[in-house]
């Protein structure tokens, strides 16, 4: 019997960092596992098949570890995974355990973003193609207008902590200039990418002042409270340790040396082998 029940966190590498932060700041007291696939980032680039194969690993080895919630704290996962694993998967592997996504609870409120009526979103390759912002805030916020760009390079400049450099900044700059020229009326940009606000001060750097950059890390910390409170039959199986665990599929050092710049204090991943 596993003496633990955590909240698992997972990403493609670095970037659920971001999602974890604000959840373990709005919600401190439960067990957390976070799990990094460094070793086969960037997922963006990969076919549906893939990366629906890779997060299924994920997910069960999160489930191994005695987590009965997982969070898919990535948006490519979410738009290519997360629907077959909940309608088809859980229920031959537990139905009472759950997974959950970045993109719905996120197009549940961004269009209260947006003045004009005008979002951009940054994301991958993956989640830009598979159509699911433009789908689901659709459905959300019926005029509001989406203009998407994908940014291949951004993910692989945060694996590499090249982002930290100047180098990165014509790289940004280029995306950045290819989502603004979509429209003159756009005053929201959606970093659709939990790797993205690693990036944000170098974006920002990059647009005018009046244009509202909005990360995903609290909208899904809220959206995560709120669906502890309707499920208390969840909610009862999370045991409150207060601790996070960090594992990560690639290189130990390297994932470390990313994710304590980010996290602010040292991070002592250890090797998860999925
Ligand atoms: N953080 C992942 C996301 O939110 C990045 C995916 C990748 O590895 O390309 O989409």
């Amino acid at each position: 019997m596993q003496d633990k029940h955590p909240i698992g966190v997972f990403d493609s590498g670095l970037g659920g960092l971001t999602v974890l932060k604000e959840i373990v700041g709005a919600m401190p007291n439960y067990d957390y596992i976070y799990l990094g696939d460094s070793a086969r980032a960037p997922y963006g680039p990969r076919s549906f098949e893939t990366v629906y194969q890779y997060t299924l690993e994920a997910v069960n080895w999160l489930f191994s570890q005695g987590c009965p919630l997982v969070i898919l704290a990535c948006n490519t996962s979410s738009a290519k995974a997360l629907r077959t694993i909940q309608q088809n998967d859980l229920s031959a592997i537990d139905s009472t355990k759950r997974v959950l996504g970045v993109i719905r609870p996120t197009t549940e409120v961004i269009g209260d973003y947006t003045e004009t009526g005008h979002i951009g979103i940054l994301g991958t390759q993956g989640t830009v193609d598979s159509g699911s912002y433009v789908i689901e805030i659709g459905k959300a916020f019926p005029d509001v207008q989406v203009h998407q760009q994908a940014c291949p390079a951004w993910v692989p400049l945060v694996e590499s902590g090249d982002y930290l450099k100047e180098k990165a900044d014509p790289i940004i700059q280029e995306c950045i200039d290819k989502l603004m020229i979509q429209s003159d009326l756009i005053d929201t940009i959606l970093l659709a990418c939990t790797h993205y606000p690693l990036l944000e001060d170098k974006i920002r750097a990059h647009l005018p002042a009046n244009i509202a950059v909005v990360s995903q890390g609290h909208i899904v910390a809220e959206s995560l409270a709120t669906y502890l409170g309707r499920h208390p039959e969840m909610e009862s199986r999370l045991t409150h340790g207060g601790s996070i665990s960090f594992f990560s599929t690639g290189d130990e050092n390297a994932f470390n040396t990313g994710a304590s710049v980010f996290w602010g204090e040292e991070v002592d991943a250890k090797t998860a082998i999925l």
